[in-house]
């Protein structure tokens, strides 16, 4: 028997005991004791559409948009506003936030379904728009995207492989929805958000709590797939959403997601300052206010009313303007929670910078 045969047999446990025989002992990667938040940041495009813009082609009404989403506008990126350019916008305020220099950047965590490239990847091009040649990735988890991302931050600047790393949440979604689909014509909208995690004195993120449910793959999608758009000589696609059963997914089964992230962080939602959930629909968010008991006075983010769902951005943009606006304290606990196409969610408690 030889000895890959022999290690490939064994139990996990067994193969680690023997690995650094005759090879020499690694290095163990060395992190920070704790991450947090340095700063946050936004960009938002400066085309205001209201739903008077988007009606005629849907036979729809503001006053329906109004009472089944909550939204009032949204914001759609201009001609010269690309995932890379607001990408890049968001990250430079989250930097001036965060009070460091753009040098100290080591990774780019960058979350989008709507780079219009299929490679490369948007986060070195943003890198690049920054002066900076470090490690740098997307991440494809719709509008849980951000939340992944500050989960992923939070373990690399404790586990030593970047003392700062940059998160970006960016969509533009304009690209990829059809304007005479009803279910998500008047939802989808553009923008980017950005947060510096780096290290800390204190734990500053909480457990992430995060998952998925392949089996519902289809309710949000682009509609066909890029080979089939070859093959059968297809126009450009959007993405299509199955409305209600997404709705029913996030309304039933967000509120205990959220429940077990706060108490993985080892609080109670009377000591939470802000909830910060991904901007979908308000109904929604006010379903998972009612039934997660959160304090009547706590700051709920509805950053949706005049920037609708903008999917990877909305929590990062959310929380930048609730912390411009005082609403919300530097210091203070919020619980983030992202949940979309996939179906994916995440969720966590964090210290607001
Ligand atoms: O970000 C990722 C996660 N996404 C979400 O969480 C979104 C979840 N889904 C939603 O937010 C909601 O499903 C929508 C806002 C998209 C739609 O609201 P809804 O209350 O679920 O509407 P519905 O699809 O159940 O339609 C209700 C009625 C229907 O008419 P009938 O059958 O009751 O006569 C539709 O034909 O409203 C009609 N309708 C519309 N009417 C005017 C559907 N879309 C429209 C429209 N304008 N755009």
């Amino acid at each position: 028997m030889t000895g890959a045969e022999s290690a490939s047999s064994q139990p996990a446990q067994a193969r680690a005991a023997d690995a650094p025989k005759g090879t020499g002992i690694l290095r163990p990667p060395t992190g920070a004791a704790h991450a947090r938040i340095w700063g946050v940041g936004g960009f938002r495009p400066e085309r205001v559409v209201p739903n008077s813009q988007i009606v005629e082609l849907i036979d729809s009404s503001d006053e329906w948009i109004q009472e089944r989403s909550g939204i009032k506008s949204r914001r759609w990126a201009g001609p010269n506003d690309t995932v890379v350019s607001m990408s890049a916008a968001a990250a430079r305020d989250a930097i001036a936030a965060a009070g460091i220099e753009t040098s100290q950047v080591e990774a780019i965590i960058l979350a989008t379904v709507t780079h219009p490239y299929q490679t490369p990847a948007a986060a070195p091009i943003v890198a690049e728009e920054l002066g900076l040649r470090c490690a740098a990735f997307d991440i494809s988890a719709a509008c849980a995207g951000y939340c992944h991302g500050i989960a992923m931050a939070n373990d690399m600047v404790r586990g030593g492989s970047a003392r700062f790393v940059l998160v970006i949440g960016v969509e533009k979604l304009s690209d990829f929805t059809d304007a005479t689909d009803r279910s998500t014509a008047f939802i989808f909208a553009d923008g980017a958000g950005a947060a510096v995690v780096g290290p800390s004195d204190f734990p500053g993120i909480g457990p992430t709590i995060w998952g998925s449910d392949g089996s519902q793959w289809e309710t949000i999608k682009q509609n066909e797939s890029w080979t089939e758009i070859r093959d059968q000589g297809l126009a450009f696609p959007s993405i299509g959403m199955q409305g209600q059963s997404v709705f029913r997914w996030a309304v039933w089964g967000m509120a205990p997601v959220a429940r077990r992230a706060i108490e993985a962080a080892g609080i109670t939602p009377d000591d939470l300052d802000a909830f910060i959930p991904h901007q979908a629909n308000l109904r929604i968010i006010d379903a998972m206010v009612k039934q997660l008991k959160l304090p009547a006075d706590i700051p709920v983010a509805h950053d949706i009313v005049d920037t609708a769902n903008t999917s990877a951005a909305s929590i990062p943009l959310a929380t930048e303007r609730m912390l411009r606006a005082g609403e919300i304290p530097h210091g203070g606990l919020a619980l983030q929670i992202g949940f979309g196409a996939g179906l994916v969610y995440a969720a966590q408690v964090v210290v607001l910078p």
